[in-house]
C-alpha cells in the first residue's frame, strides 16, 4: 500500500471478530477486560495469549493508533503517550536501559526538551552533553569523548530548521553501541523516516501534525526493533503515561488526512518563504528549500524529494521584543500561539514560548535572535496568509526600512 492509503486504513478492523466490526476504530473506554474463564485471564496476563486486561497495559483504541503509526514509520512497535514530552522521557529511559547513562544531544532542539534533559534526567545521574549534530566531525569527537548510551536529535530542528545527516549519525551511534532517538515532530513520516535511516526510536508530539486540528495533547514513541519496544512498553506498563482513548481516536481520525494536509502545508510554506525573502520588512528567512541552506546536502539526502517541510522562520527587520509582540497583535487570521502542525496557520515567538526557559547563553549558542518568529503554515488559501502577514509587517511601527 502507498502512504496515502496506509494513513486511511492501517490500524482499523484489526483483531476484530463478531457481528459488529466498525469500519473505523471506536473509542473504547473500558478500563478492565472480562473473560469467561479465569484461566484465559491468567494466560492473557501472562502474555501467553493475546488480549486486553487493564487499560494501563493497553486498550483497543490505543492499539489501533499504535499500529497505524508503526506502519507509517516502518517500525517494530509503538506506544501512544499522554504528550510528546512524556514520550521523549520514556524514549530516553528505554534507550539508556543497559547502556551508559550519558546522553549526547543536539544543541538545537525544542526548549522543553532541554529542560527535560537538564532538569529531570540530569538530577537523576544522567550526564548530558550538547553538540552541533550538523557537524559530523564534532559528533564523532563527542562520541569518543563522552561515550554516550543515547544520542538525541530532531530530524528538523526547532526553530532554525537545521538538518543533520541522520544516516551518518545512526552509523556512528551503532558503532558506539548507543541508541539513536530522533524527535521527528516537525517532519512527520511523510518528510523523513528516521528508522529507515538507522535510528532506533522515533518520537512524535502527536499534538502537532499527526492529530493536526489543535484539539489533542499526545505523543507516539515508535521503536525500530523488539529490544527498544519492549523497554518502552515495560516502563509504560509501570508508570502509565498513556494517551487516553478519546485522544487516540481523535489522533487516528486526524492521521487519515495527514497526507493531504501536510502536502498542502508544505506548498504554502515554500511559497511563503519565497515571498517573505523579498519582503522589505524581513531581514532573513529560514526554510529548508533555500539553496543556500547550510544543511542542503543533508536535506537532499534525508527528505522525501520535492518536499521541504511546512515550517519556516524569519527575522523581522529592526524588531526588538516589543515590536515583535505588536506585530503578533496585529495578526487577523493567523493564530499567534505556542504550537504547530494545525490546519490553521500558527505563528510562534520562540523567545516567549518554545525557548522561554532556555538561558540567554544557550539561546545565543543556538543562534536565536530577538527578532525571530516561526510560522507553521496551515491549509488556508495562500493569499490570505500572505495578506495577513503583510498587513502586520507593514504597519507603521515596522516599516523602518
Ligand atoms: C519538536 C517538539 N518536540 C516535542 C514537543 C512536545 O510535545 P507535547 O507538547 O505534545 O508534549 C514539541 C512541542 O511543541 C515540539 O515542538
Amino acid at each position: 500500500m502507498n502512504f496515502e492509503s496506509k494513513v486511511v486504513h492501517a490500524g482499523d478492523r484489526k483483531r476484530r471478530k463478531g457481528a459488529f466490526v466498525p469500519s473505523t476504530t471506536p473509542i473504547h473506554l473500558g478500563t478492565t477486560y472480562f473473560y469467561e474463564s479465569a484461566a484465559t485471564l491468567d494466560r492473557v496476563l501472562g502474555h501467553e495469549e493475546e488480549g486486553f486486561c487493564y487499560v494501563r497495559y493497553n486498550n483497543p483504541t490505543n492499539e489501533a493508533l499504535e499500529e497505524l503509526v508503526t506502519t507509517l514509520e516502518g517500525g517494530y512497535g509503538s506506544l501512544a503517550t499522554s504528550s510528546g514530552m512524556a514520550g521523549l522521557q520514556i524514549a530516553f529511559q528505554a534507550a539508556l536501559t543497559d547502556r551508559p547513562h550519558t546522553i549526547l544531544a543536539s544543541d538545537s532542539i525544542y526548549g522543553a526538551t532541554v529542560s527535560l534533559l537538564d532538569q529531570i534526567m540530569s538530577p537523576f545521574g544522567v550526564k548530558v552533553k550538547y553538540v552541533n549534530m550538523c557537524d559530523l566531525a564534532a559528533v564523532e569527537k563527542a562520541i569518543s569523548e563522552v561515550k554516550p548510551g543515547c544520542i538525541f536529535t530532531e530530524s528538523v530542528s526547532n526553530p532554525l530548521l537545521r538538518v543533520g545527516r541522520l544516516d551518518k549519525i545512526a552509523e556512528m551511534s551503532r558503532a558506539a553501541g548507543a541508541s539513536l532517538v530522533v524527535d521527528s515532530t516537525f517532519a512527520t513520516p511523510i518528510l523523513v523516516r528516521p528508522l529507515d535511516l538507522g535510528a532506533h526510536i522515533v518520537v512524535h508530539s502527536a499534538t502537532k501534525y499527526l492529530a493536526g486540528h489543535g484539539d489533542v495533547l499526545g505523543g507516539v514513541v515508535v521503536s525500530g526493533d523488539e529490544e527498544h519496544h519492549q523497554a518502552v512498553r515495560s516502563i509504560a506498563r509501570i508508570n502509565g503515561p498513556l494517551l487516553g482513548p478519546f485522544e487516540s481516536y481523535l489522533t487516528m481520525r486526524g492521521i487519515k488526512t495527514l497526507a493531504v494536509r501536510f502536502e498542502r502545508q508544505c506548498r504554502n510554506a515554500k511559497a511563503l518563504a519565497e515571498w517573505l525573502s523579498q519582503h522589505p520588512c524581513v531581514e532573513r528567512v529560514y526554510y529548508c528549500a533555500d539553496p543556500q541552506h547550510p544543511d542542503a546536502e543533508a536535506i537532499a539526502h534525508c527528505f522525501t524529494p520535492g518536499l521541504f517541510g511546512a515550517i519556516l522562520s524569519f527575522e523581522i527587520k529592526n524588531a526588538d521584543k516589543a515590536r515583535v509582540l505588536a506585530f503578533m497583535d496585529r495578526l487577523q487570521m493567523i493564530v499567534p500561539g505556542t504550537s504547530l502542525g494545525d490546519v490553521h496557520t500558527l505563528l510562534l515567538y520562540p523567545l516567549i514560548a518554545s525557548h522561554r526557559t532556555i538561558s540567554p547563553k544557550m539561546r545565543e549558542r543556538m543562534g536565536l535572535r530577538e527578532n525571530l518568529v516561526r510560522v507553521a503554515a496551515g491549509i488556508e488559501h495562500l493569499e490570505d496568509i500572505k495578506a495577513d502577514l503583510d498587513q502586520a509587517l507593514r504597519a507603521p511601527a515596522n516599516t523602518l526600512g
